[in-house]
């Protein structure tokens, strides 16, 4: 009886806490108006053990949050999603346009920069109709701000009622707000008193204010180009980092329907129905005659010359070939004939000297026994072997001297 009396207790709380844990934010917005919403640190704390309050100790964990349409990689188009460091609070804005009607559904995965728990919310974010006209709109740009410092209310609040001064109506609502960055803006340098600039759009259904329509004057639009200034300056801002760039404003009128683009007239190469396609003559044909003689002709002919002329160069004009028409002499064959020539000389005068040779000029000469071996012999013979070099390198003319 106990267990099962247990058992029920801890399946309600197990049901309960599925329940709790499992609910999704559900949120409505209109086409056409700013949807913004916090994803507050502290409410997830209290996701993540220790608590946001244990024992009397605040916890503030550092939070990094991913956001994603369900089932797909990125958030919708019209959404986005920014945080500037896991220590602030991030947010999710955009405005949805009438294509993007309907829910939305978008996980939000928390993690936990101290523990690394993770923790999963989903958000149904219900894109309904438009509710009102909301006419002429305007834009703004705010120098002095970042996108996560103009989202949080209080902030739209303050901007809402400077431009409600210059609009001179109450009835003032903010459609859009984007980063500079998201619109080609550069990141500024990380200094202080640089900011990267937001774009506030805001509408109404009142038309423009003559402040406003300073805007569209052409004088506006010359001191802008020369300068920067315009004379025309009747913004006001409250606080100065709200303060807007008056010659980046624009006013956008949507009161006049938009007509649509005139339909293509059609030209004269369109067919008739049933009619018969006569395709057009093929063009005269052109005489390619010149084109070949310059593109191929001429440098066939060119390199045939060249080959022509070094084949003569190769084989007819060659130096040795040529000794022997002209006296020219060639360097080798001079050499061998002057070798030949001394040689010659050399032998004609040792000849005329009437001695006999020296006998170790003689083949198989042992200078040491003066004995003569005829070359067949010399195999058989051991002792020539063992002549001592130096004297093989004696004067020969000393040999015939008595020892
Ligand atoms: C809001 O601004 C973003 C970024 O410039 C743009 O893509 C989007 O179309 C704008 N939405 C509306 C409704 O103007």
């Amino acid at each position: 009886m106990a267990d099962k009396g247990s058992c029920s207790f801890f399946l309600t709380v197990y049901v309960a806490t599925f329940l709790v844990v499992h609910a999704d934010i559900k949120l409505y917005t209109q086409v056409g108006q700013l949807f913004v919403y916090e994803l507050e640190r502290e409410t997830f704390q209290n996701e993540f053990v220790p608590y946001l309050k244990h024992y009397g100790q605040v916890h503030d964990d550092r939070m990094a949050f991913k956001c994603n349409k369900q089932s797909f990689p990125d958030l919708p188009r019209w959404l986005r999603f920014t945080q500037r460091d896991t220590s602030d609070n991030g947010f999710l804005y955009g405005t949805p346009l009438e294509e993007d009607q309907g829910k939305n559904v978008i996980e939000i995965t928390v993690i936990n920069k101290r523990s690394y728990d993770t923790f999963r919310e989903r958000m149904v974010i219900t894109v309904e109709a438009p509710g009102k006209r909301i006419p002429y709109q305007a834009e703004f740009y705010l120098p002095h701000r970042e996108i996560e410092k103009v989202l949080p209310s209080t902030v739209q609040e303050d901007i809402k009622r400077d431009i409600q001064r210059m609009w001179g109506t109450e009835r003032l609502d903010i459609v859009n707000i984007t980063s500079a960055l998201d619109r080609g803006g550069r990141v500024p340098l990380p200094l202080e008193g640089h900011y990267e600039g937001v774009y506030v759009k805001v509408g109404t259904d009142q038309y423009f204010s003559a402040c406003l329509l300073k805007l569209q004057t052409p004088q506006h639009q010359q001191e802008c180009e020369a300068g920067g200034k315009s004379s025309g300056d009747c913004s006001t801002c409250t606080d100065p980092s709200n303060c807007i760039t008056w010659c980046k404003s624009t006013l956008i009128d949507l009161s006049r329907p938009v007509l649509p683009p005139p339909a293509p007239t059609p030209g004269s190469g369109i067919l008739e129905i049933g009619g018969f396609y006569d395709p057009p003559e093929s063009p005269p044909s052109r005489d390619y005659f010149l084109d070949y003689i310059g593109t191929v002709i001429v440098p066939l002919t060119l390199a045939i010359i060249l080959c022509l002329i070094l084949a003569y160069i190769m084989c007819c004009r060659r130096e040795g070939v040529k000794k022997r028409d002209a006296k020219t002499p060639d360097i080798q064959l001079y050499h061998q004939r002057t070798i030949l020539g001394n040689t010659d000389e050399l032998r004609s005068m040792a000849g005329g000297r009437g001695v006999p040779q020296p006998l170790s000029t003689l083949p198989m000469f042992n200078t040491r026994t003066g004995e003569r071996v005829p070359p067949v012999q010399r195999p058989f013979r051991s002792d020539s072997s063992h002549i001592p070099l130096i004297m093989a390198q004696e004067d020969p003319n000393t040999d015939t001297l008595p020892r």
